[in-house]
């Protein structure tokens, strides 16, 4: 990774600025207090740090720099979001492998949106014009208002070969660049024509808002009801969700987010006040999906119709979102209806009772396995469910709730299931240090949250004690070094972060720091501004460290003399015995006196 390029964008990027784009921010005693959208919560428990590039919750103990903000708010890995950030900056990547395709595949990326956006336009065009009466007709039976066809950019394709064809025609777009956009289609023959004809159209945006393709709702008779763009390199099936951009901003407040099945469900929510609605479309939730929507909120409410086949997709999607470590509910409708409808005939009143007797997902899968599925494959699921948890660090969350939900006992499930105790536990292999194997689960922001440093034993304790100093007071790195600070931290983890803090240069930590190290740092640094020590407050503070320090060395030195008396007896060299008796006795003496 570009450690400059990093720098760069954590100096001309200001976290505050990015922050505010999802979060309002307060000032309070010289930094910035918000409500931290990473998990329930309406107080301001976000504090931001525009000075050191950092935020932190009191609430979650989320915390990291703009880089990390930006990619956990936008559902981006590490790479993407220094990415998008830099290029906002005008920073260049450097140290990135230049390849010179890239640029080209960008500028083609640029043209099949631009296409997009000419044929979305000639959609909204048709459903105003005469050709579109029929489909005005139908969306108004439909109960949709003007406001909601407009926000969703609605459009509609006459039923001609060739209308979308000539439209792009007329603006220089040869016939196979629209197949390679998805627009049109090509036969056996290599003839080329219209892929949406006489269709209700549903423009797909990204996060950004761009449109990358199409789905088109038949309004007559015809096969198949629905029509999707095809994969294009704009767009994967899989990869978005359906009304995303417009949701986010309600998601990141209402930190929920309704997934529905159908475009005229997320359409329907929208227009009767569920702005954090959006939709799968026709296919099973990914896990990229819901790592997206993870980025947004903490809890994902999934509407379902209350059929089987809707039941049976519940299940599933429920599965996949817990496996993330996100919150679900599982909100089944009456049989026969689906949101849209429900909606319709029933206002939210309906849909409101439908939400309040929503079970958690948890709850819902195994009581639909209850209730449905044999005793072998209730098992089956159990186990691999907890096989493929996305973060090991999950299965200490789930394997009671599991065990308990199915009747069995935990000692029995973990057994079956595979989980070796000292992992469940969080400790064991390595012993000490706070749980530095576990991984960062990516479904951040969402119950159950990993660990962190506030549990564990005296030893640790002792060492967040000791770090935090120097953590407050870089300025005396150097002499702390010199004395040999090292020397009194017990555990691994500690001397890692304080190698760290001695070899970067002032500054510039937070870069050498993984994740877990990062919360501890940037806790440090929040607590100071809480707690600021007065002069002679933090002379104490020091003389109690370098005593620690002398102590510790003490300590060894005198390790060593036994050591060394221990030799001298062996081998029976009475002179030997007599300098180490001596010297241990001296240094004994010295300790009482500062005792
Ligand atoms: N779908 C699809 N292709 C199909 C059928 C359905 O891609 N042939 C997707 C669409 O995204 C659709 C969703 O699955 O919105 C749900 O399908 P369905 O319940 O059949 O349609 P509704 O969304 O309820 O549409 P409508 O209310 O207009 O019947
Ligand atoms: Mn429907």
């Amino acid at each position: 990774m570009d450690r400059s390029a990093i720098e760069a964008v954590k100096a001309r990027v200001s976290i505050a600025e990015v922050v505010r784009r999802y979060v309002d921010l307060k000032p309070v005693s010289g930094r910035w207090m918000g409500a931290c959208p990473f998990h329930q919560e309406t107080k301001p428990s976000m504090s931001v740090n525009d000075e050191e590039g950092f935020f932190y919750c009191f609430g979650c103990q989320a915390s990291g720099d703009v880089i990390d903000f930006y990619g956990r708010i936008n559902g981006l890995d590490f790479r993407e979001a220094l990415e998008q950030l830099a290029a906002e900056a005008g920073i260049e990547l450097g140290n990135v492998a230049p390849d010179p395709q890239a640029a080209e595949r960008k500028a083609r990326k640029n043209l099949l949106m631009t296409m997009h956006d000419e044929a979305s336009e000639w959609f909204r065009r048709n459903l105003r014009m005469a050709a579109g009466e029929t489909a005005r007709r139908y969306l108004s039976k439909r109960g949709m208002t003007p406001d909601v066809i407009e926000k969703f950019g609605l459009g509609y394709s006459p039923d001609d070969w060739h209308g979308l064809l000539n439209h792009l025609n007329s603006r220089g777009r040869t016939p196979d660049l629209g197949v390679e956009a998805g627009l049109l289609s090509k036969n056996d023959k290599g003839n080329i024509y219209d892929r949406f004809r006489g269709r209700l159209i549903f423009p797909i945006q990204n996060l950004s808002g761009r449109v990358i393709a199409f789905g088109g709702r038949i309004i007559t008779e015809g096969e198949p009801k629905y029509l999707n763009s095809s994969d294009t390199p704009i767009y994967k099936k899989g990869d978005h969700l359906y009304g995303l951009h417009l949701a986010r901003t309600t998601m990141t407040r209402s930190k929920r987010a309704l997934l529905t099945e159908g475009y005229m469900d997320v359409i329907s929510l929208h227009q009767f006040g569920y702005t954090d609605a959006c939709g799968v479309l026709g296919t099973a939730l990914t896990s990229d999906q819901v790592k997206r929507l993870a980025g947004f909120c903490s809890r994902v409410d999934l509407v379902f119709d209350g059929d089987n086949a809707g039941r049976k997709a519940a299940l599933k999607s429920s599965r996949m979102i817990l496996l993330q470590g996100v919150a679900c509910r599982a909100v089944l409708l009456p049989d026969g209806e689906d949101v849209d409808s429900l909606l319709q005939t029933r206002g939210r009143d309906g849909f409101e009772a439908c939400l309040a007797d929503a079970p958690s997902g948890l709850d819902f899968c195994l009581e639909t396995l209850r209730a449905q599925f044999a005793p072998r494959e209730i098992m089956d699921w159990a186990k691999s469910f907890m096989a493929e948890l996305a973060d090991p660090s999950l299965r200490a969350y789930y394997l009671p709730r599991i065990a308990g939900g199915l009747g069995l006992s935990e000692a029995d499930f973990r057994r079956d299931a595979g989980v070796a105790p000292a992992r469940y536990a969080g400790q064991g292999q390595q012993g000490r240090g706070p749980a530095r194997n576990v991984p960062q689960g990516q479904g951040r922001g969402a119950q159950p949250r990993p660990r962190n440093l506030t549990a564990c034993g005296k030893e640790d304790k002792d060492d967040q004690y000791f770090l935090r100093f120097p953590i407050q007071y870089p300025d005396y790195v150097p002499e702390l070094a010199r004395r040999g600070f090292g020397q009194i931290l017990g555990t691994q983890w500690a001397r890692d972060i304080w190698e760290k803090l001695k070899h970067a240069q002032q500054g510039h930590v937070m870069s050498l720091l993984n994740e877990e190290e990062k919360r501890f740092y940037i806790r440090c640094r929040e607590e100071m501004r809480e707690n600021v020590l007065s002069g002679s407050e933090l002379l104490d503070e020091w003389e109690h460290i370098c005593n620690k320090i002398a102590f510790g060395q003490q300590k060894q030195d005198r390790q060593q003399l036994k050591e060394a008396l221990r030799e001298a007896q062996i081998s029976g060299d009475s002179r030997r015995i007599d300098e180490c008796f001596r010297a241990l006795e001296e240094s004994l003496r010295r300790d009482d006196e500062q005792h």
